[in-house]
């Protein structure tokens, strides 16, 4: 893929949250893994990891913890991407815990735009309890969940959202 691909590759995603029931396939959740391994991460110490929910009676549960959004109980994969602080902070103390986040925040990118690539739409969803989910999944205590990313095929044209002048994202220099 050269620069000219790639910029239409990233517009032509939007986030889902209208799903199909069925169309995600073991082979799917195996490439999207693939992919997010390849992402970079702190000393290589790749602090996350992802709990795959496709279980109906989970994803209600899980979809009461995060506000009651359709989204989660409706997609047939809610992958629970989780930052491992124990991986990060036996290198890196304290600062560990700040990789272990932007490690797994990576891999979840990597995860939604594997997706993306395979046909398959996504939502990133970051608002839900964080304990509600940890009991649920039986998160133990040096691990983060950090993002619900919800996986699947959309039943709806993608619905465009705008962004601000990206030249208001630049400082030159300093701030
Ligand atoms: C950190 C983060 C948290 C988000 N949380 C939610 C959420 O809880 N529910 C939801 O429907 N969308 C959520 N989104 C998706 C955003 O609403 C969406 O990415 C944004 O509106 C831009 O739209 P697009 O993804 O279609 O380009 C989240 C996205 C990010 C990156």
């Amino acid at each position: 893929m050269n620069s000219s691909e790639f910029f239409p590759f990233l517009t032509a995603r939007a986030s889902v949250r209208e799903y199909r029931r069925d169309g995600v396939e073991p082979e799917d959740l195996e490439f999207l893994l693939a992919c997010a391994s390849t992402a970079p991460s702190a000393g290589n110490r790749e602090a996350w990891d992802v709990i795959a929910v496709t279980d109906p009676k989970m994803k209600e549960a899980l979809s009461r913890s995060a506000l009651h959004q359709r989204h989660v109980a409706e997609a047939p994969l809610v992958l629970v991407v989780c930052a491992r602080y124990d991986r990060s902070m036996s290198r890196y103390g304290e600062r560990g815990t700040l990789y272990a986040i932007q490690d797994a925040t990576i891999a979840c990118t990597y995860l939604m735009l594997a997706a993306h690539a395979r046909g398959l739409g996504s939502c990133w969803t970051g608002a839900f309890q964080e304990e509600g989910v940890r009991e649920l999944l039986n998160i133990p205590a040096p691990v983060r969940p950090v993002a619900l990313l919800t996986v699947g095929k959309g039943t709806l044209p993608l619905s465009r959202t705008g962004r601000m002048p990206v030249g208001d994202h630049l400082h030159r220099e300093t701030w």
